[in-house]
């Protein structure tokens, strides 16, 4: 892939320059070819036209021959071929007096005798060589005496145009090679990175999380570097994360396990009479047993959150009569832990469509996390009431407690699956219950609000809509 990035970038890079360079030397090269060419013709041109009209307006006898060597002396010159010819073509004075007493059969001469300018452009019959012609009529008294004609050579001419011509395609050829090489390197700068982060990308793929792309440059390139960076920073984390998790989880598991079958050992060996040690030993029995239940029902719902298969069936329910009902569940545990649990509801049942047993679910969690972070002589107070958020009606149930508190830099993070807060010593709990909570009441439409001071509380509300 890389290799064609690269050639894509040279080739592009090419193609414009070679454009570019080959339409700019074309109408260079025509234009340089058309000036030097159309100066020379210009200048014949003139000169013919000159001898013309000084021949036809300020000579006064028609006598061709004697004129013609005047004309010679005024005009000749060493640039040109300078030729006169009397009205049967044939020569009467030629400056390089190569053509003297010729008679030139000429098309252009025999257009001058038949008073237009004629004009040639081509090959030499005589000499080969490339030449430029003009061909004017003589005329005394308005009759044709006979014509003159200019004629140049373009050989210097062409060499000095062949020149250029040389100068500019070898500037060219210099100017893309130049191109070639400044794209190459332009080239590399884009390519080499993309190769460096594909090489540690295939290293992340094989499981090796720990390394990282160097961010040299702050383009996209660079960009997907960090992006890449930050997604094995995270799996990094995750994959952490998921250890202590099964870790945490185990050990979780084994403390109730460890006690309920030390209990159970006990209870073999204690004569059936001792009814007040049979009760002690079975009461804690059934709550660990709870407890672990509790574990595999977070569990379980955990790993139906991880998939989206975490599902509710809502049908009319009493939230009144639920939340009093979970209260009294919990009251065993804050009477023992000496939490003073107060409740205020509304005395009339009250339907919302919710599942009885996922809200009594999310009570529990709730609850159980007041119990846990608040020390004996704390207060935990629940309340339940009708509200109006936004225009529409929600069912809030509010549960606080006079505990250790979250900082308000973790408050957005608790809801994280496994995340505990540093505040939370006890290390008890696997810190999915709040997770597992936030799901079930966005699954019923609803929202978990949660503020904390420090030292002083905890405050939960549950809205659910009504
Ligand atoms: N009422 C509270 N007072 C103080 N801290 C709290 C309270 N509720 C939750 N937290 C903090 O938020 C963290 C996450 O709570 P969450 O219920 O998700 O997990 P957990 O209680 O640790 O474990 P689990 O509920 O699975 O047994 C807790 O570990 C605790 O640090
Ligand atoms: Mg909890």
């Amino acid at each position: 892939m890389t290799i064609n990035i690269r050639k894509r970038l040279i080739g592009t890079y090419l193609l414009i320059i070679l454009l570019t360079v080959a339409s700019f030397e074309f109408a260079l090269i025509w234009g340089i070819k058309n000036y030097y060419i159309g100066s020379v013709a210009d200048n014949l041109k003139n000169q013919v036209e000159l001898v013309s009209s000084f021949y036809n307006n300020f000579l006064d006898s028609g006598d061709i021959f004697s004129n013609s060597k005047e004309i010679i002396d005024i005009f000749s010159s060493r640039s040109f071929q300078l030729q006169i010819t009397d009205k049967r073509a044939r020569v009467i004075v030629d400056s390089l007096e190569a053509t003297n007493d010729e008679v030139l059969d000429y098309e252009e001469i025999q257009m001058a005798l038949a008073g237009q300018e004629g004009e040639y452009k081509g090959v030499d019959r005589i000499s080969g060589e490339r030449i430029i012609s003009y061909t004017a009529p003589l005329k005394h008294d308005d009759i044709i005496v006979g014509c003159v004609r200019f004629t140049s050579s373009l050989e210097m001419t062409y060499k000095v145009i062949n020149d250029l011509v040389k100068y500019i395609l070898i500037f060219g050829i210099a100017l893309i090679v130049v191109v070639f090489v400044v794209s190459f390197f332009i080239a590399q700068t884009i390519v080499s990175p993309v190769e460096e982060i594909t090489k540690t990308a295939d290293q992340m793929a094989k499981g090796n999380l720990t390394v990282r792309n160097k961010i040299s440059n702050k383009d996209e390139i660079g960009l997907l570097a960090v992006c890449l960076n930050n997604m094995a920073e995270q799996l990094q984390n995750s994959e952490a994360m998921k250890n202590e998790f099964i870790s945490s989880i185990s050990h979780e598991l084994r403390t109730p396990l460890t006690s309920i079958k030390g209990w159970a050992q006990t209870l073999k060996g204690t004569p059936m009479n001792e009814t007040e040690q049979m009760q002690y030993g079975l009461d804690i029995i059934v709550d660990e047993s709870d407890r672990l239940s509790d574990m595999v029902q977070d569990l379980l719902d955990f790993s139906r959150l991880q998939s989206a298969r975490l599902k509710i069936h809502p049908e009319p329910t009493d939230i009144n009569a639920l939340i009093l009902q979970t209260y009294e569940q919990m009251k065993q545990r804050a009477l023992k832990q000496q939490v003073n649990m107060t409740i205020e509801l509304p005395r009339e049942a009250k339907k919302i469509n919710a599942d009885a047993r996922r809200v009594k679910q999310i009570l529990i969690n709730i609850i159980d996390n007041a119990l846990k972070f608040t020390p004996s002589g704390g207060e935990i107070f629940i309340s339940g009431q009708e509200q109006e958020i936004d225009n529409k009606k929600y069912y809030v149930i509010k549960i606080s407690d006079t505990g250790c508190g979250i900082p308000k830099e973790e408050l957005s993070l608790i809801k994280n699956r496994f995340y505990k807060s540093k505040q939370n010593t006890t290390d008890k709990g696997t810190g999915l219950g709040l997770a597992i909570c936030d799901e079930l009441v966005k699954l019923h439409g609803g929202t978990m609000k949660i503020t904390s001071e420090v030292n002083k509380g905890t405050i939960v509300y549950i809205s659910l809509p009504l």
